[in-house]
């Protein structure tokens, strides 16, 4: 178990993680999602100890993570895949960290086993392709056969084996009963792998819920209507008290209509229907209708006219030349993706 009170961390002006209180709990993924920049990796960067709260605290098992006499046994982490001595065999990186903590040495080929690097224990990691950081990353958080796993956006960068494998990974150490707490700032990819959600945005709790509510409580469903008498259709059913809107590629859009009563109303007045489906909106929509108002440097998409909008963080000053005007109350939040501040 890991809990967390008022954890709190500024770093000069900046808030970075705003009197965070949850509990992460054995026996499930619980994913912690934020766009970048929400604080995610500060959070975990304080349950290791490696950055102190300014105020607040977070315990594992009850305790500080300085308490614990040979951490590696009760909280494996993988914060940064290329924290490792690049000259440094992967097998001796893995035996270093056993002998500090007291493991024997054959957990060692143990964990390169089930990470599947036993080919190439001793090669040197500067060698090593992401993915296989990764993995010697996890390995190591292994070593200790931990009840407790943290992982800070493990599938970055990884190709679609490795985030198979790591999800099935995540989900195996939770059914064993452990806790794994894991980061991302994919909705869609925490979707196959969290039972539980911890939502955060500029440091701030946004959710702390099951996956399975989330979706009910932040999708949004419509029926689509595709129909060649799309004029008539509409009319069918604005008479039956509905209020379709016509969609980017011409097919109608039913907010809160039901398909059958539709479909229903359709063959009553003999419009034709090529089409006649329920749409929830992806995690993903919802992840970011959620995070929107929080997220710190928005990327603003291209311009109706397809000209690209300077990227203006929302009340910075405009650039010179032309100004970018921020997404007015009411409309789509504008994607956001790279952060190009902090060009990471
Ligand atoms: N060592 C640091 N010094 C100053 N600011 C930092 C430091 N680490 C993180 N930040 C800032 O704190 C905020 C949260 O960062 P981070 O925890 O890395 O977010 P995430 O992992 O969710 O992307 C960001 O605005 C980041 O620039
Ligand atoms: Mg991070």
């Amino acid at each position: 178990m890991i809990e967390l009170e008022d954890l709190t961390k500024r770093y000069g002006d900046k808030l970075a993680v705003d009197g965070l209180s949850f509990t992460v709990r054995p026996g499930t993924v619980t994913g912690f999602l934020g766009p970048n920049g929400a604080g995610k990796s500060t959070t975990m960067r304080m349950v290791l100890g490696l950055d102190a709260p300014t105020r607040g605290d977070v315990r594992i098992e009850g305790k500080h993570y300085g308490e614990l006499r040979e951490p590696l046994n009760s909280i494996g982490a993988l914060l940064e895949a290329k924290g490792v001595h690049g000259g440094r065999r992967a097998y001796d990186h893995l035996l270093c960290l056993a002998q500090s903590n007291g493991i024997p040495e054959r957990r060692v080929g143990e964990v390169l086993e089930m990470v599947g690097l036993q080919e190439v224990a001793r090669k040197r990691p500067k060698g090593f392709s992401l993915g296989m950081g990764q993995r010697l990353g996890i390995a190591a958080a292994l070593l200790g056969d931990p009840r407790i796993l943290m992982f800070d956006e493990p599938v970055n960068g990884l190709d679609p084996e490795g985030i198979h494998w790591i999800r099935n990974l995540m989900q195996q150490l939770a059914r064993e009963g452990r806790t794994v707490f894991v980061s991302s700032h994919l909705m869609s990819e925490m979707a196959q792998t969290a039972e539980h959600l911890v939502v955060i945005g500029q440091g701030k709790l946004l959710a702390d819920t099951s996956m399975s509510q989330f979706i009910a409580e932040n999708s949004r469903t419509h029926v689509r209507v595709r129909t060649p008498e799309p004029e008539r259709m509409r009319d069918v059913l604005v008479e039956a008290g509905l209020r379709p809107v016509t969609g980017g590629d011409g097919a109608l859009e039913v907010d809160g209509g039901e398909a059958p009563r539709i479909g229903e109303l359709a063959a009553a007045n003999g419009v034709v229907l090529h089409e006649l489906s329920t749409q929830r909106a992806s995690l993903e929509e919802a992840f970011m209708r959620l995070t929107a108002q929080s997220v710190e440097y928005h990327a603003y998409a291209p311009g109706a006219d397809g000209t690209q909008l300077p990227q203006t963080p929302p009340g910075a000053a405009p650039p010179p030349g032309g100004a970018a005007p921020p997404p007015q109350p009411g409309q789509a939040p504008p994607a956001w993706g790279e952060d190009w501040k902090r060009g990471r």
